[in-house]
């Protein structure tokens, strides 16, 4: 449980900091609304009020508290303002003080997270772009804006990112593990591939993508360029580009064009290991056969390929699904596939593996590090490896 104060600016966007409000109380933080005057043109102080932890703020005299924001800075572990208009950008760019909101932030030392929401003309504004990066040289994380209908019925960037992915942002902020990973670039894979045996027919896997997603995410949040590799695509999300494959052999191709100046490498995906030696370019009749024969062949393993090669001097985080002899597997796969480190998972466990929120992993690293990790969400078992690794960077 963290101490949150949301901090919301006068736009449009104000509905959905009711949504992020709930999701916040959801997961259990205590959470303090501060809204600036404009904020409560659009959602009204009340309805903030009847969700949060305590009474929505707006004033800085409105209290018996005379100091109410050196109380609510201090008392803060994070601070998320969403939506931030570019008022309020502004404000905490130049260290102007003048409301309840920038006074608090500027009174604290927590964390500050801020969603910028605004059209796209003003977005892309040299003045705001200015105060961003000072706000980003300044440690601020900011949940870049996305693309699509903004206020008036106009469409173009600089609508609010989704309440779910600033709750993200939240969540990856608040983690103790957090690893600054600004300007670096991490490729991950995920999902299960796809062999193709005639245009209507594929052997597959049960992987639904969610690990390698979680990995995805967690990275952009700390700050990463990420490019997912996926055969099960996802949602977007902020500086997260995806590269949708379906075959082996496509996820090799993207793989090795995307490793290119990567800092980090996680495969997550459960490839296909055989192919079908022939494709049937029309669909495989069953009248006349009482069985029938698949010749298959082998794929190359990617994840090794990648890590034999000497470009560049990224980490390698590979995975391995067991069913058995977890322990032996893990080292062995650790270096055959030479790889910094391996997270296995037994995935008869149940809330463990395939197409689970949680899962229960073992992980070993080539510098003899081990973590147990047990029905922990996919989330958590990104952030303890995206950790170790780049810990394992340090001490090189
Ligand atoms: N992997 C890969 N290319 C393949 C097969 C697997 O890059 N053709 C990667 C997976 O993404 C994972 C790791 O290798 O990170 C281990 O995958 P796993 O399926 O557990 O093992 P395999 O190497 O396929 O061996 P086996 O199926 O015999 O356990």
């Amino acid at each position: 449980m963290a101490r949150i104060v949301l901090g919301v600016g006068g736009g449009i966007a104000a509905y959905k900091a009711v949504y992020l409000l709930r999701t916040l109380m959801a997961e259990g933080h205590f959470v303090t609304p501060i809204l600036t005057e404009s904020a409560t043109k659009f959602v009204g102080q009340t309805t903030f009020s009847a969700l949060a932890s305590e009474p929505a703020k707006v004033s800085l005299f409105e209290d018996a508290d005379p100091i109410p924001h050196t109380h609510l800075g201090r008392f803060a572990d994070l601070i998320c303002i969403a939506p931030a208009t570019a008022d309020i950008i502004s404000k905490l760019a130049n260290g102007v003080a003048n409301d309840l909101l920038s006074a608090t932030v500027m009174a604290s030392r927590a964390q500050v997270v801020i969603a910028p929401a605004m059209h796209e003309e003003m977005w892309e504004n040299f003045a705001v772009q200015k105060n961003v990066r000072v706000l980003l040289e300044a440690g601020y994380i900011i949940v870049p804006p996305s693309h699509g209908s903004l206020a008036a019925g106009d469409i173009g960037v600089g609508r609010m990112a989704e309440p779910d992915v600033v709750a993200d942002f939240v969540r990856c902020t608040l983690a103790s593990e957090r690893v600054d990973l600004a300007g670096k670039k991490v490729v991950v894979s995920a999902g299960g591939t796809r062999e193709a045996i005639d245009p209507v027919r594929f052997i597959g896997n049960r992987s639904s993508g969610k690990q390698g997603i979680a990995f995805a995410k967690v990275a952009a949040c700390w700050g990463a360029e990420v490019v997912l590799v996926t055969a099960n695509p996802s949602p977007e999300f902020p500086r997260v580009r995806q590269v949708v494959v379906t075959s082996a052999a496509e996820m090799s191709e993207a793989m090795h064009l995307e490793r290119d100046r990567a800092d980090l490498v996680v495969m997550a995906a459960a490839v296909s290991d055989f192919r079908v030696q022939t494709f049937s370019s029309t669909k495989i009749k069953r009248e006349g056969r009482s069985r029938m024969t698949l010749e298959l062949e082998a794929n190359s393993d990617i994840l090794a390929s990648l890590a034999a090669s000497e470009l560049g001097c990224c980490l390698y985080v590979g995975f391995a699904a067991e069913t058995d002899a977890l322990e032996e597997n893990l080292v062995k796969k650790l270096y055959s596939k030479g790889v910094d480190i391996i997270v296995g998972n037994d995935v008869t466990k149940p809330g463990a593996g395939f197409d689970t929120d949680t899962n229960s992993v073992t992980v070993l690293s080539k510098s003899g590090d081990r973590l147990t990790l047990e029905e922990v969400s996919k989330e958590t078992v990104a952030v303890k490896v995206l950790a170790l690794a780049y810990e394992m960077r340090e001490r090189s």
